[in-house]
C-alpha cells in the first residue's frame, strides 16, 4: 500500500493544548504559534522492535537559516495510532525539543503490539505534522512468511532528483535501511540539476542547514513517512574518505574531530536513530543489532568511525594504488577490535532463517590489474584484506544460516560471491553480496566495470550506469535481490524499472539470477 504525507489536524480531546501537564521548569501558557509550518522537514521512524518505534522530527520553521526557532525549550506533543484516521490511540505523550539537539525529537514509542503498522503525528504549537506510517518488528520466535526492505545510500544533492525515493514510497516495504551517504559535504559531479548554494559544513550550525536542504526534499520525506529506516553512515557525512581522526582534508587530526562532532551531531538530529546513537563530543555509537521474527537479523556496522589509517598513500587521499606491504599488516582494522569482537558475538547467537550483514561498502576484492601489478582502492576493503578476512572467519565459525552482505558507496550495482581466497581457487562461497547503485551519486565510468568484472571472477554482475537503490524480499525459502534503476535522475519525474533480478536460495550458498 502506498502512504501519501496527509496534514491533518490534531482533534482536541486529549490533545488540546490546556490538557495537558507542564513538566517541571517548562512554561506553557498560550500555544506557540508559528509563522511557518515548523514541520516543513517532515517526519520520520526508524530502529524498530518488538514493541518500540523510534519516531521523529526536527521544529525548523526557517529550515535553511539555522532552523528558526527560539532558544528554548519547545513542547511537541505525539501521537501513535492502529489507524489512520486515529480512532484507536496506542501511545501519546509529550517531548521537549531543546536547542542543543537543535529541537528535533527523538521519541521511543513503547507498549506497542509486534509486527504491525501504526500511524504517528506530532504537535506543535497549533501547528500539525504530516502523518508518517510505521511498523513494529515481529515478535521473537514468530515466524513471517515474508519480509520486504528496501536497500539505498549515496544521494548527492546537486547530481540528481530523489525520483527513486519516490518510487520506494508507493512500494509495500517493511522497512528502508540506508547504508550511508545521506547527505555530502562536498560540490562536485557534472550536468547538475540543483546545488548546494553554499560551501563545505564544518559548524554544526552549517551541518544542520545542509541536511535541511536535503530533507526539504518531497520524495525524500515520503519514503521517511511511508517506512521505519535504520540508518549507518558512510564518509559523506563528514569529510570524503576520512578514517577515525585521518582525513586528507583536514590534516590536524584535533581540527578534524570538531568537524566530525558537528556533523555526528548533525546525523544524529536528523535520522530516527534510537537515543542510544546520540553522540558524545566526536563519538558516538551506531552498530547496532535488529531482529525481525526468525526471518532476519539485521546487523548494522560502522566501517568509519573507528577504521585504520589508510594504506600505501603516505597520508594522502586514498585512491587506487599499487599494493605494499603496510596494506597486508594484521592489525589494520575495519570496525575496530571492540565493534569486532561484537560483531563476533552476535554471529555467534544468529538463529534466524537469513542474516543481513549491513555495511558501507564492496566488501569482495575488487583487484585492477595493471602493467606494475595489482593495484587496490584503498578506501574499501580491499584496503583491509586481514579485517575482512577476519569478518569472512568469523561467518564462517559461527555458520549463521544464509549470510548475506549488502553495501553501498560505490554507485554501481554489484553481486558477488565472498570467499577466503578471491583468487583463482574454488573456495566454498562464505556469503552473498548485493550492492546497490546510488539514488544520485554519479557513478564509475563503462571502462573500469568492465576491467573489474574481467579481472574478479567472484564478482558476477557489475553495472555503473544507472542510479537507483536495491530492493529485497525474503521469505523462509527465498530471497530475491532486485536492482531499481532510474531511467533519469536528472529528471524530477523519472520513472523506476527493474533492471536486474537475483536469488538466492536457502541452504545453497552464493547468488543466481532469476
Ligand atoms: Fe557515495
Amino acid at each position: 500500500m502506498s502512504l501519501r504525507i496527509q496534514r491533518r489536524r490534531f482533534l482536541g480531546g486529549a490533545l488540546a493544548a490546556t490538557t495537558i501537564a507542564c513538566p517541571i521548569g517548562v512554561v506553557r501558557s498560550e500555544p506557540l504559534a508559528f509563522r511557518d509550518d515548523p514541520f516543513a522537514l517532515g517526519v520520520a521512524s526508524g530502529s524498530p522492535r518488538e514493541t518500540s518505534v523510534v519516531l521523529w522530527t526536527r521544529l525548523a520553521p526557517r529550515p535553511l537559516e539555522g532552523g528558526g526557532m527560539p532558544d528554548q525549550p519547545v513542547a511537541v506533543d505525539w501521537q501513535v495510532a492502529e489507524d489512520d484516521r486515529f480512532a484507536r490511540l496506542a501511545a501519546q505523550g509529550t517531548e521537549q525539543a531543546v536547542p542543543a539537539l537543535g529541537h528535533a525529537v527523538h521519541i521511543q514509542a513503547r507498549g506497542l503490539r509486534p509486527g504491525r503498522h501504526y500511524w504517528y503525528r506530532f504537535r506543535a504549537g497549533r501547528a500539525s505534522s504530516p502523518i508518517g506510517r510505521t511498523m513494529t518488528a515481529p515478535a521473537a520466535g514468530s515466524s513471517p512468511a515474508r519480509f520486504r526492505f528496501a536497500f539505498a545510500s549515496c544521494q548527492q544533492y546537486e547530481q540528481g532528483y530523489f525520483a527513486a525515493y519516490r518510487d520506494m514510497a508507493a512500494r509495500d516495504l517493511d522497512l528502508v535501511v540506508h547504508l550511508g551517504d545521506y547527505i555530502y559535504e562536498k560540490s562536485w559531479g557534472s550536468r547538475l540539476v540543483r546545488h548546494h548554494e553554499v560551501g563545505i559544513p564544518t559548524t554544526l550550525s552549517e551541518f544542520r542547514d545542509r541536511y535541511a536542504l536535503y530533507k526539504l526534499d518531497p520524495d525524500l520525506q515520503a519514503a521517511h513517512a511511508a517506512f521505519p529506516w535504520l540508518a549507518i553512515w558512510d564518509d559523506h557525512e563528514v569529510a570524503d574518505d576520512y578514517a577515525d581522526d585521518r582525513s586528507y582534508t583536514t590534516r590536524d587530526p584535533a581540527q578534524f574531530m570538531k568537524i566530525r562532532a558537528a556533523a555526528y551531531q548533525a546525523y544524529y538530529e536528523h535520522l530516527p536513530l534510537p537515543p542510544s546513537a546520540r553522540p558524545r563530543g566526536p563519538f558516538a555509537t551506531i552498530y547496532e543489532r535488529y531482529r525481525f521474527g526468525d526471518l532476519l537479523d539485521v546487523m548494522l556496522l560502522d566501517d568509519r568511525q573507528y577504521r585504520s589509517a589508510p594504506a600505501c598513500v603516505g597520508g594522502g587521499r586514498p585512491t587506487t594504488v599499487p599494493d605494499c606491504s603496510e596494506r597486508t599488516l594484521e592489525a589494520r582494522s575495519m570496525l575496530g577490535q571492540q565493534q569486532e569482537a561484537w560483531l563476533d558475538r552476535q554471529l555467534g547467537s544468529a538463529r534466524a532463517r537469513w542474516t543481513i550483514v549491513a555495511q558501507q561498502t564492496l566488501m569482495a576484492e575488487l583487484a585492477r590489474q595493471a602493467e606494475e601489478g595489482q593495484r587496490f582502492w584503498m578506501d574499501g576493503w580491499d584496503g583491509y584484506p586481514n579485517a575482512r578476512r577476519r569478518l569472512l572467519d568469523s561467518i564462517a565459525a559461527h555458520k549463521p544460516a544464509n549470510p548475506v552482505v549488502i553495501g553501498g558507496d560505490r554507485h554501481a550495482f554489484f553481486v558477488a560471491d565472498l570467499r577466503h581466497d578471491f583468487g583463482p581457487a574454488r573456495e566454498p562461497v562464505i556469503a552473498s553480496e548485493f550492492v546497490g547503485t546510488s539514488i544520485t551519486s554519479q557513478g564509475p565510468g563503462e571502462a573500469s566495470i568492465r576491467g573489474a568484472l574481467k579481472a574478479n571472477p567472484h564478482v558476477k554482475f557489475a553495472r555503473g550506469d544507472k542510479r537507483g537503490y536495491a530492493t529485497a524480499d525474503l521469505t523462509p525459502a527465498l530471497c530475491t535481490i532486485g536492482f531499481e534503476a532510474l531511467a533519469d535522475e536528472k529528471r524530477k519525474d523519472s520513472t523506476v524499472g527493474r533492471l536486474a533480478t537475483f536469488v538466492v536460495e536457502d541452504g545453497v550458498a552464493g547468488a543466481k539470477p532469476a
